[in-house]
């Protein structure tokens, strides 16, 4: 499952308390989240775990001081570049010792002068005794770096090294992580936004073992549904069969074969989404009467009586609260003329037009051209492109008209 961690720039400053043992699983649950690594130490923290094991869990190596003094060029790590770096910083353990200068700007270790240069969101997880915990100094530094808009991973209760218990137990790993994932979560712009999308071929049967369908992938749709989690929605994808795979814990996925499926799986969700996305190339005919037994080869040509299928993208545009509406059209001729049809007769907030004339669009391959027709008809064209970047500009479009 793609965590929202994936692809980001961390780095983990490490500062000294018993604590710092943990940070070797959270480098290990940072690494497998897909994120980049870097660690900073404090000198004090050195003493608790190896930078060792850190560099070799990071795959890069540890810094404490501003400059490599074991390295014959003596070169200087940057604390500027390092905040530049990163996406976001984790200080994990936190001391009250380490926050008390970051409350106060006294910059005496790398990790304090990489933290004032940072631009990227702080998030800090103390770790102490309870007694520490509790004093009004520490409460005081608490609030001051949450002023600061540092974030603050909460301590836990229970053991902890000096023999007592009580608050003051470094949230655990996975505890660090999960709060991460969640605060950026929250924070993205289509987070509590649900969405449709329909994707891939439909497949309508003549008889057990052949049907009608199309080359439609669902490279696009699987396309769209990752841009729509990226920015925090929630999506249900509801795809025709394709080989693609599409993984992520916000992606709900129900596989259909026909259009008639589709149809009903889609009416089974609509009125619970924000949005509704309509990429899968539906079939408009199927079989009047698909057979139950494999059919025989006799006579030189075969009848088969086609019936119309449900237009799914019309009645959900037909609906008293239809969600936001986006529809496709693949078209091969007077492209813009039946496009401007469509979105009329299906009723869409954007139609997406794209055209089998155009080489590298449309069925199978990874990249597609495409224009946007909004409901004033304007139309917006793009250039070819990645369907992941394809995806960025239509979910951008959404974006625009949904916030
Ligand atoms: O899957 P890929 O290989 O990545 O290819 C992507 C794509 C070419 C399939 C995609 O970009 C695309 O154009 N999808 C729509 C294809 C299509 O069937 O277009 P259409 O013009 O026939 O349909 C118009 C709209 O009505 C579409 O949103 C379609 O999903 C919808 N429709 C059509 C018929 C029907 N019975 N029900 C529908 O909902």
């Amino acid at each position: 499952m793609t965590s929202v961690l994936s692809g980001k720039k961390v780095l983990l400053g490490v500062t000294g308390g018993i604590a710092a043992y943990k940070t070797t699983y959270i480098v290990r649950l940072l690494i497998k989240a897909g994120a980049a690594v870097k660690v900073i130490m404090t000198p004090a923290a050195r003493d608790f775990v190896t930078p060792l094991t850190l560099s070799t869990l990071s795959k890069h190596p540890v810094l404490t001081h501003f400059t490599n003094e074991e390295d014959e060029n003596d070169t200087w790590n940057n604390h500027v570049e390092l905040g530049l770096w990163a996406d976001l910083f984790i200080i994990a353990p936190a001391t009250a010792n380490t926050m008390s200068k970051m409350v106060n700007g006294n910059i005496d270790n790398l990790l304090l002068a990489t933290y004032c240069s940072a631009k990227c969101p702080v998030y800090f997880a103390p770790a102490m005794d309870l007694d520490m915990y509790k004093h009004p100094s520490t409460s005081a530094n608490f609030d001051k770096l949450a002023a600061y808009g540092n974030l603050m991973i909460p301590a836990g209760e229970g053991e902890l090294a000096s023999g007592l218990s009580g608050k003051g137990r470094m949230a655990e790993p996975e505890e660090i992580i999960h709060f991460i994932e969640q605060d950026i979560q929250s924070k993205l712009v289509l987070h509590g936004k649900s969405c449709v999308i329909t994707a891939g071929p439909t497949y309508e049967a003549i008889d057990p073992v052949r049907f009608i369908g199309n080359h439609s992938s669902g490279k696009m749709g699987a396309a769209l549904a990752l841009e729509m989690v990226n920015h925090g929605a929630r999506v249900i994808l509801i795809m025709g069969p394709s080989a693609v795979k599409v993984e992520h814990h916000l992606i709900e996925r129900i596989d259909v074969k026909s259009a008639q499926q589709m149809y009903d799986e889609v009416h089974k969700k609509i009125t619970q989404v924000d949005i509704g996305i309509f990429s899968a190339a539906v079939a408009d005919y199927r079989p009047a009467n698909p057979v139950d037994q494999k059919i025989k080869k006799k006579a030189d040509t075969l009848h088969i009586e086609l019936v119309k299928n449900p237009d799914i993208l019309s009645s959900v545009g037909a609906l008293k609260n239809k969600p936001f509406l986006v529809g496709f059209a693949l078209e091969t001729e007077n492209e813009l003329v039946h496009a401007f049809a469509k979105a009329e007769k299906k009723n869409t907030d954007l139609l997406i037009l794209n055209s089998m004339r155009d080489k590298g669009a449309g069925f199978g391959v990874d990249t597609n051209k495409i224009s946007i027709i909004d409901r004033d008809k304007n139309v917006s064209d793009y250039e070819i492109k990645p369907k992941s970047e394809v995806a960025k500009d239509i979910v951008n479009e959404i974006i625009q008209r949904v916030l």
